[in-house]
C-alpha cells in the first residue's frame, strides 16, 4: 500500500496548521515529504516540519536535499498526494496559469499525482473574481480543494477564507488515499442516495441572540464523506458549523429546526437511507423579538414551545427506507436509545453517553453503541476517531440493505 503525501506549505499565517496537518498525517503512517515557499519560511521555521515530518525539507529549487537526485521530479514521481496547504492566492493563480518558478510550482506541474489545495486567505481576496475564476478553472483541470472555512479570519475580517480544520484536511487525504489503494475499492453504497443530517439547529431569541445545543457536527461530515467514499450520492443538510466538505456532497445549509425539517422532508422523497446526526434544538422561541432586546429592563422570561422532532415525523412517513437515529445520553444510554428507536420507527440507533470523555459533541472521537431494531443486535465499540466510526456505523448500515 502507498501512502506517500508531498505537502507543499505556502506563506499565510494558516501555516502554524499545517504543521498540525503534517503531525496527524505521521500519526496515520502516512509518509510526508514538505516543501515550503521563501515566505512561508517567514512564517514557520523548516525545522519544524522536519522534526514532524521526519524527513528533510525543500526550502529552494537549489538547495535540494541529496537523498533527491532529481530534485521536483523524484518528489513529483514520489507523491500519491500532493496537497498544498495552506494555499495562498498567489499559489493557486500560479498553478492555474501554469506558472512553475520555484520547487513547489515545479513538483506540481511534474506530478500525475493527485492535488489538493487547502485555500487560506482574506475573504476579500477569496471572493475575488480573479481567485474564483483560477479556482473554477483548476477544478474543471481535475485539481482538489478542501473549501476554506467561515468565521473570524487572522486580519480581523469575519468570512470564508479561514482554511479547513487540520483533520478534515486529514481526513480527505486520507480518503483519497484509499481510494488510490483501492481499500475502499468496494463501493459497497453505490446507487444509494443518503441523507445525513449534522450540526446543531440554532433558534433565534431576537436579532442576536440564541439558544442552540452543542455539536461541532463531525461525526454527522465524518458519515458524509465516508458515504461518499462508499459510492453513496450524500446530501447533507447541516446547521451552523464551522467544517468544510467535499465538493461532491450535495450540502443544504439551514438554521433553525423549522428549516431542518423541510429541508429533511425534501430531500426524504429521494432517499434510500437517512442518517441522523444533527442535534437539532426540541424548543424555539415563541417570544421571539424583532428588535434586541435591551438589558435595561431587567431579567427576562423566555417562553419556549416544542419544536417537531424531525426523525418521528420521517418515521411516519418511511416505508421502505432505512432510518438510523442517534442517541446522546448521560444516563440509562441503552434503555433511552431502545425506547427512541421504537418511538422514532428507526432501523437502527447509534447511542453515545456524553458524558463520558472522549465520546460525543466536540471531540474527535467517539464511543459508539450500536443498536438494531431488526435483529434486536447490540455491539458496544471503544473510543476511536470519528473517522472510523462513521465506517462502522456504515457497514451496519450495509447489513440492513442487505436484509
Ligand atoms: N432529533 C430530531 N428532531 C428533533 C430532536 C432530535 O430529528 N427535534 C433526532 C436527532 O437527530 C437524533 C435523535 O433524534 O438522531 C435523538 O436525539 P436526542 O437529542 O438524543 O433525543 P430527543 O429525541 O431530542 O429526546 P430527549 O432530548 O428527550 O433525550
Amino acid at each position: 500500500m502507498s501512502r506517500n503525501v508531498v505537502m507543499g506549505v505556502t506563506g499565510g499565517i494558516a501555516c502554524y496548521k499545517a504543521a498540525d496537518v503534517v503531525s496527524r498525517l505521521k500519526k496515520e503512517d502516512i509518509e510526508v515529504d514538505v516543501i515550503m515557499t521563501e515566505n512561508a519560511c517567514e512564517f514557520v521555521n523548516p525545522l519544524t516540519f522536519r522534526t514532524l515530518s521526519k524527513n528533510p525539507v525543500v526550502t529552494s529549487t537549489f538547495a535540494v536535499p541529496e537523498a533527491w537526485k532529481v530534485g521536483h521530479v523524484a518528489l513529483a514521481q514520489k507523491a500519491d498526494v500532493m496537497l498544498i496547504a495552506p494555499a495562498t492566492a498567489n499559489v493557486i493563480g500560479k498553478v492555474a496559469c501554469g506558472i512553475a518558478d520555484d520547487m513547489l510550482t515545479t513538483t506540481i506541474m511534474a506530478s500525475k499525482a493527485k492535488i489538493v489545495f487547502a485555500p487560506a486567505m482574506n475573504v476579500n481576496m477569496y471572493e475575488n473574481p480573479v481567485v474564483q475564476e483560477n479556482i473554477a478553472r483548476l477544478k474543471r483541470l481535475g485539481y482538489l480543494f478542501v473549501e476554506p472555512a467561515e468565521g473570524l479570519l487572522a486580519c480581523g475580517d469575519t468570512g470564508k477564507g479561514r482554511m479547513a480544520e487540520p483533520e478534515d484536511i486529514v481526513d480527505y487525504v486520507t480518503g483519497l488515499l484509499d481510494d488510490i489503494n483501492g481499500s475502499c475499492a468496494e463501493k459497497d453504497l453505490a446507487g444509494m442516495k443518503i441523507l445525513v443530517t449534522a450540526g446543531p439547529t440554532v433558534e433565534d431569541i431576537d436579532p442576536v441572540r440564541y439558544i442552540s445545543n452543542r455539536s461541532s457536527g463531525k461525526m454527522g461530515y465524518a458519515i458524509a464523506e465516508a458515504a461518499l467514499r462508499r459510492g453513496a450520492d450524500v446530501t447533507l443538510v447541516s446547521g451552523p458549523v464551522s467544517l468544510s466538505c467535499s465538493e461532491a456532497i450535495n450540502r443544504i445549509n439551514i438554521k433553525s429546526t423549522q428549516e431542518m425539517l423541510e429541508a429533511c422532508q425534501k430531500a426524504f422523497e429521494n432517499s434510500d437511507i437517512v442518517i441522523k446526526a444533527a442535534a437539532p434544538a426540541d424548543f424555539y422561541v415563541a417570544n421571539r423579538s424583532q428588535h434586541k432586546i435591551k438589558k435595561t429592563g431587567g431579567s427576562m422570561q423566555l417562553e419556549l414551545s416544542k419544536n417537531p422532532d424531525i426523525l418521528e415525523t420521517l418515521g411516519r412517513e418511511k416505508a421502505g427506507r432505512i432510518l438510523v437515529g442517534f442517541a446522546a445520553e448521560t444516563q440509562d444510554l441503552e434503555e433511552y436509545a431502545r425506547e427512541k428507536m421504537v418511538r422514532k420507527n428507526l432501523d437502527m440507533i447509534v447511542a453515545n453517553n456524553v458524558a463520558v470523555p472522549g465520546a460525543g459533541f466536540d471531540n474527535d472521537t467517539n464511543i459508539i453503541t450500536i443498536i438494531k431494531a431488526t435483529d434486536n443486535s447490540m455491539a458496544n465499540y471503544e473510543k476511536m476517531s470519528k473517522a472510523e466510526a462513521a465506517d462502522i456505523i456504515l457497514n451496519h448500515v450495509t447489513e440492513l440493505i442487505k436484509k
